[in-house]
């Protein structure tokens, strides 16, 4: 595919990568997976997930995506003509608007933030006032709504224009941005009172707590969070030039990924303590603990627009790599053009996102397997099929694929040096895979870890 744009910068691509990896999965879910779990004992399974499993998996779907330029179900069929590993890329097309669902509800109420705080809505509120009407608007059926609506109608607009110099410059410089906030926001929320007991919650491990439920959430939060298992990233690499050096990117997004969690934890966690609302509370704890934490700073006004203004770029960053994948596909293999993929994409993520919505409010009685829509949803894509895709796609490089174009994309051409590359061979042959699938077999009660 000769016309096939690419990013144009090293630091684009990083930006883009960086910008799809680091969302709502860093500073909302990861602090409440760790909350749920165990805490620091959680923190650490999720550490040896993230280094020791996505980022090999994440080399390979790198190299997947580079080699063949193509969408992530058309990639495999380049590569291995005639045969149905295709099917990782049409279950990754599945999963995208599974996560787009719950992704944009969460999305729709960092918008709703914004606006609370831009017209003062959320100064001199105790901490019951904002777990009140924070669940009242939840729970309401249609102010959201808006919200998620406006949401994608942003995910539309700058998707269906392709891979454009804006998203690269705008990551560009928010992404340092959203950095600088955290480390400000962390600062100011280890000095309060009872801070401490946040922070051992979040570094002082409890090993009892490990389970066989804990490594099979932290692996699927390092799968969520590194943005793994669903052909995100075999999509954006199919946009790299031919000079990305794929392990180094790969290293680069597992180490900055990782240090946005942490420092959301650092964040929320001690404030949690000291503000004596209960860390493990789910998907709200952002959106409680967090306005709390405003009120304590000079110009909060100015401190909580910033953020949840952040938030919400953070979101969409990430939101329009998981809308690339179905737009890619769509595009190229109809051959409809990218605005007409597009509008079909978020046709699917409209009904998905509402349904997710709904379920906090007038839907919230009505379960699958036990689990409200949106749960469901949350559950479905990142604890089954991110990483059965990340287990599918280790075995498909480390098995079926020809080690010489593995060898040839980690290496460019052979024009770097690759001494880790065994290493890596090890890790998506045998680690990634069997690590993955003993994780699955005892989340079925198979056996206990
Ligand atoms: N990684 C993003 C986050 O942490 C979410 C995301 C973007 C994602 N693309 C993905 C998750 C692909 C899984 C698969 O918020």
């Amino acid at each position: 595919m000769s016309n096939r744009t690419t990013f144009t910068t090293k630091l684009g691509v990083i930006a883009a990568t960086v910008g799809s990896a680091v969302g709502l999965g860093n500073i909302w879910r990861f602090p409440y997976e760790t909350g749920q779990n165990g805490g620091a004992a959680f923190l650490l399974v999720y550490l040896i997930c993230v280094f020791f499993i996505g980022v090999p998996v994440m080399i390979a779907e790198f190299s997947i995506g580079r080699s063949a330029k193509a969408n992530a179900n058309k990639a495999y069929k380049i590569l291995s003509p005639g045969t149905h590993w295709n099917i990782i890329g049409i279950m990754g097309i599945f999963a995208s608007i599974f996560i787009l669902g719950f992704y944009s509800v969460i999305a729709g109420w960092t918008l709703e933030y914004v606006f609370q705080a831009l017209t003062n809505g959320l100064a001199g509120k105790s901490a019951a006032e904002f777990q009140e009407s924070f669940t009242g608007f939840s729970s309401d059926t249609f102010r959201p709504l808006i919200w998620i609506f406006l949401f994608l109608a942003l995910n539309y607009f700058i998707v269906s224009r392709g891979i454009k110099d804006g998203i690269e410059k705008a990551s560009n410089i928010l992404t340092p941005l959203l950095f600088v906030i955290l480390i400000v926001f962390c600062i100011r929320s280890i000095f309060l009172p009872g801070a401490s007991e946040g922070l051992k919650f979040l570094f002082h491990p409890d090993f009892s707590k490990i389970d066989s439920n804990v490594i099979l959430r932290a692996m699927g939060q390092a799968f969520f969070s590194l943005s793994l298992g669903m052909g995100t990233l075999t999509t954006y690499a199919s946009y790299f030039s031919d000079n990305t050096n794929l392990s180094k990117t790969a290293v680069t997004v597992g180490i900055l990924d990782t240090t946005v969690a942490v420092l959301a934890g650092v964040l929320i966690f001690p404030a949690a303590f000291s503000f004596g609302i209960d860390p493990s509370q789910g998907p709200e704890l952002v959106f409680i603990t967090l306005p709390n934490i405003f009120q304590h700073l000079p110009g909060s006004l100015f401190w909580s627009v910033l953020f949840f203004i952040l938030l919400s770029v953070a979101a969409l960053t990430s939101t329009i790599s998981l809308c690339e994948v179905g737009v890619a596909y769509l595009h190229e293999e109809f051959g409809i053009t990218r605005k007409k993929a597009t509008r079909i994409l978020i046709a699917f993520c409209i009904v998905s996102s509402t349904l997710c919505s709904l379920s906090f409010g007038v839907l919230k009685d009505f379960k699958l397997f036990g689990l409200t829509i949106f749960n469901f949803c949350d559950f479905t894509a990142s604890n089954i099929l991110l990483p059965l895709g990340g287990m599918l796609i280790a075995i498909y490089v480390g098995w079926v694929l020809n080690k010489k174009i593995v060898f040839n994309e980690v290496s460019n051409r052979q024009s770097l040096k690759v001494g880790f590359f065994k290493l890596l061979i090890f890790c998506i042959q045998y680690i990634a895979p069997i690590a993955i699938a003993l994780i699955f077999l005892s989340g079925l009660g198979v056996f206990n870890v």
